[in-house]
């Protein structure tokens, strides 16, 4: 009984400091996002020391075969002329930070579903292949890509690791999801036939869907593990304010009051088993590769219509539309059309949030990379991190299991932000 009490409590302390973190860190995003409109390239900070401190590059390719109605990216419906044309563009912006010095060797294809013009796409792994030296290639995909001439093609391209969205093994659910098409038992075939192909198989699954149970989660996490896949990454629900207001019509309230207890299915099922905690809401066995590239590497360039770079201290976005993008890069310049220098508490406390995210944050990269001592920097922020005991110190700064639920609505909020922007930016044309 008392300890039930006392759990009690502490659940309800956990969930007050997260909504208390989500919404500061909802703040400092909208700020993050405050952002300068006249572009001139030179003020890229690409100089030829900086290109070759910066080894990952983003690709984003926009197209999919249907566009499913909670997706906040930057997607439109598949063209195959406009797709050809879309490869020869993004050839283009990758030679212009070429030509700016920037030696790039890990690379993290997203979407939109990358491999929906597949001949395409292989014919500019290789053109990578030819310009830098690759070491890494992670690439987005859904099940209904997944075929055995797909896989071969690929592993041959040199995909190490391969994520496929899943979103849910459960029929009912993905209907709700709009994605009436596709089936649980598709899906498992697919997992199951790319499984072992690739350094990583990783499934991708959402939770906190209106009309979603918990326990239909809980068995999503099961068939997953049952199967014997090598990564899940689990996404909250994070719908764009106005992809929010249509799911609300169209399903129910979405219910933020619930995530903790899908994110508590999570890490009963996986925290601390034979699966290790690769980011928050990733989990991998053994040592698996990752895609976040956010935590990878401090900074990165995305290109492609809609992608997003960060680069010492400065955010930079690419335009949405795929109109302005074939003009900018046809006009032989970079289509950034926002940016902004962040300020040092901007910087510091994004980077803060990433390596959480991530959850570790090393003293010494932290050193070369602000000139100063993390607990100095970081006072008070870390502060509040150790005395609800959401960090512990062990040569690294790394979060406790009470931390990861913190740091997924943290990071939850800071996506949700930039997914605003993203929709900001397709509703306008930018
Ligand atoms: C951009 S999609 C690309 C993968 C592929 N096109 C697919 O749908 O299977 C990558 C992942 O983002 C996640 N995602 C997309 N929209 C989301 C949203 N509004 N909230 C949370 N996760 C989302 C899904 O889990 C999806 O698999
Ligand atoms: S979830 Fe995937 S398939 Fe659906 S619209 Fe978004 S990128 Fe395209």
């Amino acid at each position: 009984m008392g300890q039930n009490w006392g759990h009690r409590q502490d659940e309800r302390l956990l969930k007050s400091l997260a909504n208390f973190t989500g919404l500061v860190t909802r703040r400092e995003g909208r700020k993050f996002l405050q952002l300068n409109q006249e572009f001139d390239a030179q003020a890229v900070k690409t100089s030829q020391a900086s290109g070759n401190d910066c080894s990952s590059l983003y690709i984003h390719i926009p197209f999919c075969r249907t566009l499913c109605p909670f997706c906040c990216f930057n997607r439109y419906l598949l063209s195959e002329d406009k797709a050809r044309q879309y490869f020869q563009n993004l050839r283009k912006e990758v030679a212009f930070y070429s030509q700016r010095g920037f030696r790039f060797s890990n690379f993290y294809f997203g979407g939109g579903t990358p491999t929906v013009a597949i001949d395409e796409l292989i014919s500019f792994i290789n053109f990578l292949k030819e310009n830098f030296e690759v070491k890494q290639i992670s690439l987005e995909t859904t099940h209904r890509e997944i075929n055995r001439q797909n896989i071969d093609l690929l592993k041959a391209a040199g995909i190490n690791r391969l994520s496929i969205g899943v979103q849910s093994f459960d029929n009912n659910i993905l209907k709700t999801m709009g994605r009436a098409t596709e089936t649980g038992e598709e899906a498992r075939e697919k997992l199951s036939m790319a499984q072992g192909h690739f350094d990583t198989v990783n499934a991708d699954f959402i939770f906190n869907f209106p009309g979603q149970s918990i326990e239909q989660f809980a068995d999503d996490i099961a068939t997953f593990k049952a199967l014997g896949i090598d990564q899940a990454t689990f996404y909250p629900l994070m719908p764009s304010p106005h992809k929010m207001s249509a799911l609300e019509r169209r399903f129910q309230w979405v219910d933020t009051s619930r995530e903790k207890d899908f994110y508590d299915v999570i890490l009963s099922e996986l925290y601390q088993t034979d699966y290790r905690v690769s980011t928050v809401w990733c989990f991998s066995r053994g040592d698996r590769i990752i895609d976040e590239y956010i935590i990878d590497d401090d900074d990165y360039i995305g290109v492609g219509a809609g992608s997003v770079s960060f680069l010492k201290g400065a955010f930079y976005v690419n335009t949405f539309s795929l109109e302005k993008y074939d003009q900018i890069i046809s006009s032989n310049r970079l289509p950034i059309v926002r940016w902004k220098n962040l300020s040092e508490r901007e910087h510091l406390r994004y980077y803060l949030l990433t390596k959480l995210f991530g959850t570790t944050l090393d003293r010494e990269k932290f050193y070369r990379r602000f000139n100063d001592d993390v607990n100095k920097k970081l006072r008070f922020e870390l502060l509040f991190f150790r005395l609800f005991g959401l960090i512990r110190d062990n040569g690294k700064i790394s979060l406790t299991r009470k931390g990861m639920y913190l740091t997924s609505v943290m990071m939850k909020e800071f996506f949700a932000a930039l997914n605003g922007l993203r929709e900001y930016c397709i509703e306008n044309k930018i």
